[in-house]
């Protein structure tokens, strides 16, 4: 049968015409309140020096030592907020949190901090309105005078690198300071911050040295010494660090191996809980549950942030951003008039949805009606087979409104979160 004869036999009053998608029904007015609104926006600020080479980190940062123009990149960096603030009309979007990071943005001079911060509020209209303003900061790089430079800027979570707090661990860690040093710090930001911040501290287990004693000692130090947050990190010895050579390569210094490790984990996440740390990540743990960071918090849920400072990386709706990571082309396209943008990735739906799964269970809970609310689809529907398995398995426990990571789950990090997201990239792209 041709074509022609079927649409001979077909009645016109049959003919579907379908003016628009979905159909006029469901339009809502709260559906235009909701886009009129300008959408809320995280500021990452970039700040790539440090006054040491950590044997363990793996950041791209400028040793002091080598002189950088510490100075030249703040004009730079001003510069740029101006820039960007007026390219992609930014000025009218509240800001959410602002997160300092690096490299060790402590090591900053309080005028340089004065001056960002001031560019800061000059070009983005709703910068007082934040709720949280996030500072990294090495302990020997802190003053009395500095941290209260830091509330007065309005600075409200301060997150202290530790590490360790045995003197023996750190010393091999290639940092500066012994644990005297990290009690005085975390002393002086506790006076100078009282009422006004948050303190968070950040240790990391699997570092050179490390044997059950020390790691316990550490733990049990960080909670006495009553800040508000803990983090752990697991150390990924990544091929540019020194511990690569010497404890992968080498063999010279000691690494955990990864049943230590996941020990070590265990260990402090049984702590912690009867100290009462509650986790809110699967590597934060906070007094209470008092704290948590709402600049992590928010872009891993998916909210618009933007990077500013060489390397720096952000994403806007559908757009993944980043500037470029060489430090005398960052000033030179600046100074030129030109955004230092260096590469991007555009997100598909797939990939977006991808991310909010992956990131969104670093954060224990993943609320599966507001990723049906944003993608259409039912996760506990399109991965039921795997979600039977992780939860067989022990890592979660499935709800009708959410997919929850038990303690297992929590221990094994981004077990979860890689799984599932494997699966829907295999089944659906
Ligand atoms: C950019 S540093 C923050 C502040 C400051 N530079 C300092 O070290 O005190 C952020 C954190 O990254 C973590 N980090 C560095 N290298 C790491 C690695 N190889 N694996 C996991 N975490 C790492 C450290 O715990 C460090 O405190
Ligand atoms: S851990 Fe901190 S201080 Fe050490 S090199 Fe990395 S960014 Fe710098």
């Amino acid at each position: 049968m041709t074509i022609s004869t079927e649409l001979s036999k077909l009645e016109s009053k049959r003919l579907p015409l379908v003016p628009n998608y979905p159909p006029f029904k469901q339009w809502k007015r709260a559906a235009v309140k909701e886009t009129l609104e300008a959408k809320p926006l995280c500021l990452y600020i970039h700040i790539p020096f440090c006054t040491q080479r950590c044997s363990f980190c793996y950041y791209k940062t400028v040793d002091l030592k080598e002189r950088p123009e510490v100075e030249g990149y703040v004009a730079t960096l001003c510069k740029e907020i101006e820039m960007v603030s007026d390219s992609f009309d930014l000025a009218n979007r509240p800001i959410h949190a602002v997160y300092f990071g690096g490299g060790t943005p402590s090591l900053l001079k309080e005028p340089q901090l004065v001056k960002i911060v001031e560019a800061l509020g000059k070009n983005f209209k709703f910068f007082e309105n934040k709720k949280q303003f996030s500072f990294e900061a090495e302990p020997l790089t802190i003053s009395k005078s500095k941290l209260e430079t830091m509330a007065n800027l309005g600075v409200n979570r301060l997150s202290m690198g530790m590490q360790s707090f045995v003197d023996a661990i750190i010393k091999l860690s290639g940092r500066g300071h012994d644990e005297k040093q990290a009690y005085r710090a975390i002393n002086l930001a506790q006076k100078a911050g009282e009422g006004k911040w948050n303190i968070n501290i950040d240790l990391l287990s699997g570092l050179a040295g490390e044997t059950d004693e020390t790691w316990h000692q550490s733990v049990e130090r960080a909670i006495e010494t009553g800040v508000e947050s803990i983090t752990v990190y697991k150390m990924e010895a990544f091929a540019n660090t020194e511990v690569y050579q010497t404890g992968v390569r080498e063999d010279v210094v000691q690494l955990p191996s990864e049943d230590q490790e996941l020990k070590f984990m265990e260990y402090a996440m049984e702590r912690f809980g009867r100290a009462n740390y509650l986790p809110w990540s699967h590597f934060t743990y906070t007094k209470d549950g008092c704290d948590k960071s709402e600049y992590i918090y928010n872009i891993w849920q998916g909210m618009d942030f933007y990077g500013l400072g060489v390397s720096a990386f952000g994403t806007m709706g559908d757009s993944i951003l980043q500037n470029t990571s060489d430090l005398e082309k960052y000033a030179e396209i600046v100074d030129s008039g030109q955004l230092p943008l260096a590469r991007g990735y555009n997100l598909t739906s797939l990939d977006m949805m991808v991310r909010d799964v992956l990131l969104g269970m670093k954060l224990l809970r993943l609320d599966l009606d507001r990723l049906k609310k944003h993608y259409g689809f039912n996760l506990k529907t399109l991965c039921a087979s795997v979600l039977t398995d992780l939860e067989l398995d022990g890592f979660i426990s499935v709800s009708d409104s959410a997919i929850e990571l038990t303690s297992k789950g929590i221990l094994y990090g981004d077990f979860v979160g890689v799984t599932l997201s494997d699966y829907l990239k295999k089944s659906y792209a």
